[in-house]
């Protein structure tokens, strides 16, 4: 491997100096002229710092789709036992992201991940179609009346909050205490989202999840319910039942995985419909065409901007050279509009039908909730569409400053 490209820092390498996830790249959403340049000009680059947390290790981009799936199977080489955002070294300690599953490798993470795959197959989930759409009626009938509203908080947040809290067992009137958690939790570098910094996390949100989870908690080991936090509750693996930290940290994972992706992949995915008229027609014309524009939503918007993995040997990488214990970041927003797998690949096309790496690249972590995310996202835009087919932007969205999730804070709409 000697004459690999390592990483380096003396300005040879294309865009050497680069940081990634600096603040000034993602203001308005994803840099996606960078990416462009880096899958041309530098696939896998090396950010050797991160401004706002200047103790943090610094990371390899991975910018192509082809090189992201190499990463996202090969779990022996790239583990997400270290962390599995560029940054979450500075915002949790290590034990409580191994206490998710997707921060594990296997067998422990295979173990974790089987509590539920049952439950979250495309066949056991197309039983809640009805519950989901009569949560999003209910929701949509709040804005009877009104003549403007906000797709995140008046429609999208709502919806979402109530079909996890659901499944996790919660009541209604929590919905708004467990977003806001999340929220904070996963925007935390946004001013408008944590205007007190990402420090509060910890010192605040982590300890009021623990506090609110432990609560439930002792409810179902007094009265076994037959919501997924009872599964936790109740679990054995390998003979022993899950410690309080990592059921808490099962139900956090759930509760983040549902509550932020679907609800932002719905308003880019509208957004994009809004700002087309062609596609809004093909879709009122034939809404069965829907499942195809949840699709390009995915790819166009994938709600997590990355993933990431360390690695645990040396490895070679797009003719770089990866040394164990270095960082691996995946750019799903990257990949999802690598110039070899699309055309014109920064078009919304539902026509497209393509493939994509939204949901993760065909690895072990691959997501859990795709069958539940596509369910809700097609009721979404269905029922959205039937009410209010001449929708249209009021106003400029603004997306969460964050090189993690990847939404949109505000999307104010006109309901014509
Ligand atoms: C638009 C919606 C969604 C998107 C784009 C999305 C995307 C992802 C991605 C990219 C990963 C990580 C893949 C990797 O690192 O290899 C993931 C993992 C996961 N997702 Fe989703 N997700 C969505 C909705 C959901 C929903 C509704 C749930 C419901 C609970 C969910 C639960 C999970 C869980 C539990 C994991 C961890 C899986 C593991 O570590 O094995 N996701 N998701």
């Amino acid at each position: 491997m000697a004459d690999l490209d390592t990483r380096t820092d003396t300005g040879d390498a294309p865009l050497d100096g680069v940081l990634v996830t600096d603040r000034e790249h993602w203001v308005d959403g994803p840099p996606h002229a960078l990416f462009t340049e880096m899958r041309a000009r530098c696939p896998v680059h090396w950010t050797a710092s991160i401004t706002d947390f200047p103790q943090e290790a610094g990371f390899w981009s991975v910018t192509r789709a082809d090189d992201v799936h190499t990463v996202s199977r090969d779990w022996q080489t790239y583990s997400s036992a270290s962390g599995f955002t560029a940054v979450s070294d500075s915002l949790m300690p290590l034990e409580l992201i191994q206490a998710m599953f997707i921060g594990m490798d296997p067998p422990k993470h295979d173990r974790v991940k089987g509590l539920f795959q049952r439950g979250f197959t495309p066949r056991r989930i197309a039983a809640h179609e009805d519950d989901i759409r009569a949560i999003t009626r209910g929701v949509l009938d709040r804005l009877e009346g009104r003549d403007r509203c906000d797709l995140v908080t008046d429609v999208a947040q709502p919806v979402v909050s109530r079909v996890i809290g659901s499944f996790m067992g919660l009541p209604p009137e929590d919905d708004e205490i467990w977003a806001r958690l999340m929220n904070t939790t996963l925007g935390a570098g946004d001013p408008d989202v944590n205007p007190e910094g990402p420090e509060t996390v910890m010192a605040r949100d982590v300890p009021e999840i623990f506090r609110r989870c432990q609560e439930l908690i002792a409810a179902r080991r007094a009265q076994p319910t037959d919501d997924l936090l009872s599964v936790l509750v109740h679990a054995e693996i390998d003979g022993e039942r899950l410690e309080e930290h990592e059921i808490v940290m099962g139900f956090f994972l759930l509760m983040a995985a549902g509550n932020d992706s679907t609800k932002a992949t719905y308003c880019s995915g509208m957004r994009a419909i809004m700002e087309d008229e062609e596609q809004r027609a093909l879709l009122l014309d034939d809404p069965a065409l829907i499942p195809d524009a949840v699709e390009e939503a995915l790819r166009m918007f994938p709600a997590f901007a990355h993933f990431r993995r360390t690695a645990t040997r040396d490895a070679e990488l797009g003719g770089r050279r990866i040394r164990a214990g270095d960082k691996v970041v995946m750019w799903y927003a990257s990949t999802n509009r690598d110039e070899t797998r699309y055309e014109d690949a920064d078009r919304f096309d539902l026509r497209r039908r393509a493939e994509h790496q939204a949901f993760g690249a065909g690895g072990r972590h691959f997501c859990l909730g795709t069958a539940l995310a596509r369910l809700e996202l097609r009721v979404l835009i269905e029922e959205t569409l039937a009410r209010h087919p001449h929708i249209a932007l009021d106003g400029e969205p603004r997306y969460v400053e964050s090189p993690f999730v990847n939404q949109l804070k505000t999307l104010p709409v006109r309901l014509p």
